[in-house]
């Protein structure tokens, strides 16, 4: 087994710590209070090539593999989740999703812009009543012969208010099951199609999630992803590679935390010596750096096994489950380890605690990852 990065991949890690020191850590405080869209950022990230990283360089991809874009969205996460999730939803869910599933017009309408950033994606899967059980959908796509007629509301969508390009999961046959469900590829603007309230939420405020509702929204047949019925297949197959970024989200919001805390106790003095030096603080370091390293083997596990063309859905569920653990954990021992700085905003690290929470959550939280992964030792 070769645990050697390729200089490549270590090239594309330090453009991505550099720019998240650079540009990021600035403002990084601000944002999460104010909930403001990291905006400039987020072009930033789409002139890098940080936004359609794994795409064909002919849609304008930057075509590296699964491994630089974990070894990327960890150093990006250590310093901004916010962006990190508008990263990883964009690349792991609409840009692979189009690649892999759309046909040549609908790469070349959509993905050639998605990749650089000119537009931003949003993958439309939630519901009120639909998160985990996603073969429940509500929301309807009703054959009208030529256009589907689209109804419903969908809930929690990351990228909800600034993407362009939607792509929204609805029940065309509900006798069918998950079989009649549809991916339709939804522009903004579209009659009918309202972005609804912003939510006000506990971490990665800087990201917009918004819940979408549709009313006798027209979508024309040609924007249906791969053949009648295939949006269940769609979503859950864009979704094993979407919790590969997720869980690289979990290590860097895990990594940057251990970072903070690391360099803390070696600077902060109690009975008469630094932190670092007693007992009760080495535990936690040990403690902390140990997981941090399963859960990056566990990441690039999975993105090896993608890039390999093997079967990584119990890899990707596994790193994500146990990365999104680690991130909970370390920021909580992190906090400790600041005292009561930690409590307060300036040192970054209770934002990263009340980030970590939702890797916990979103992309199928770590109950479905454990059914998921079940299923799979199951089914061996
Ligand atoms: N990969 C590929 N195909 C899969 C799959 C997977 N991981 N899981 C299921 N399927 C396929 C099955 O093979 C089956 O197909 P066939 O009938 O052809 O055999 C079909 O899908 C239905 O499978 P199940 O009967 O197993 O479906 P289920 O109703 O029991 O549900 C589930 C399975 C794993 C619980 C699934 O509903 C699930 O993953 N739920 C979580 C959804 C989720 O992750 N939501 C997050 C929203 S996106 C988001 O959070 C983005 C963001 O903002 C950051």
């Amino acid at each position: 087994m070769n645990f050697e990065l390729t200089e490549e991949q270590l090239a594309v890690k330090e453009a991505a710590r550099d720019f998240a020191q650079t540009e990021l850590l600035p403002g990084v405080i601000d944002r999460d209070e104010n909930q403001t869209y990291p905006k400039e950022q987020v072009k930033k990230m789409g002139e890098l090539g940080f936004l359609g990283m794994m795409a064909d360089p002919k849609y304008n991809g930057g075509g590296m593999d699964s491994i630089s874009y974990v070894l990327a969205m960890e150093e990006i996460s250590k310093v901004d989740a916010s962006c990190s999730v508008i990263m990883s939803v964009n690349n792991s869910l609409v840009c692979w999703g189009l690649e892999t599933y759309a046909n040549e017009a609908q790469k070349q309408k959509y993905l050639t812009k998605l990749t650089t950033g000119e537009h931003i994606g949003a993958f439309c899967l939630s519901e009120p009543e639909a998160g985990s059980d996603a073969t429940s959908q509500k929301t309807t796509a009703v054959d009208m012969g030529d256009h589907y007629l689209l109804n419903g509301t969908k809930n929690w969508i990351t990228n909800g208010n600034t993407a362009n390009t939607y792509i929204v999961i609805a029940q065309t046959d509900p006798a069918k099951r998950h079989k009649g469900i549809n991916a339709l590829i939804v522009e903004k603007g579209m009659e009918g199609f309202v972005v609804g309230k912003k939510e006000n939420k506990l971490g990665i405020r800087g990201s917009d999630t918004h819940s979408l509702m549709f009313t006798d929204v027209k979508i024309p047949k040609e924007n249906r992803i791969g053949e009648d019925g295939f949006g269940f297949k769609f979503a859950m197959s864009t979704l094993n590679g979407g919790r590969i970024g997720i869980a690289s989200q979990a290590l860097g919001i895990a990594s940057g935390a251990y970072e903070l805390a690391l360099q803390y106790s070696k600077e902060r003095k109690a009975f008469g010596k630094e932190i670092s030096q007693h007992q009760a603080i080495q535990f936690k370091l040990a403690d902390m750096a140990t997981n941090i390293e399963a859960a990056r083997l566990l990441c690039l596990q999975a993105a090896a096994l993608k890039d390999q063309g093997k079967d990584y859905v119990k890899a990707a569920a596994m790193a994500k489950v146990f990365a999104s653990k680690t991130a909970m954990d370390v920021t909580i021992e992190a906090v400790q380890i600041h005292g009561g700085y930690g409590f307060v905003k300036e040192y970054h690290v209770e934002r990263m605690m009340r980030d970590a929470k939702i890797t916990q959550i979103y992309e199928g939280t770590s109950e479905i990852q454990k059914i998921v992964i079940s299923r799979e030792l199951l089914r061996a």
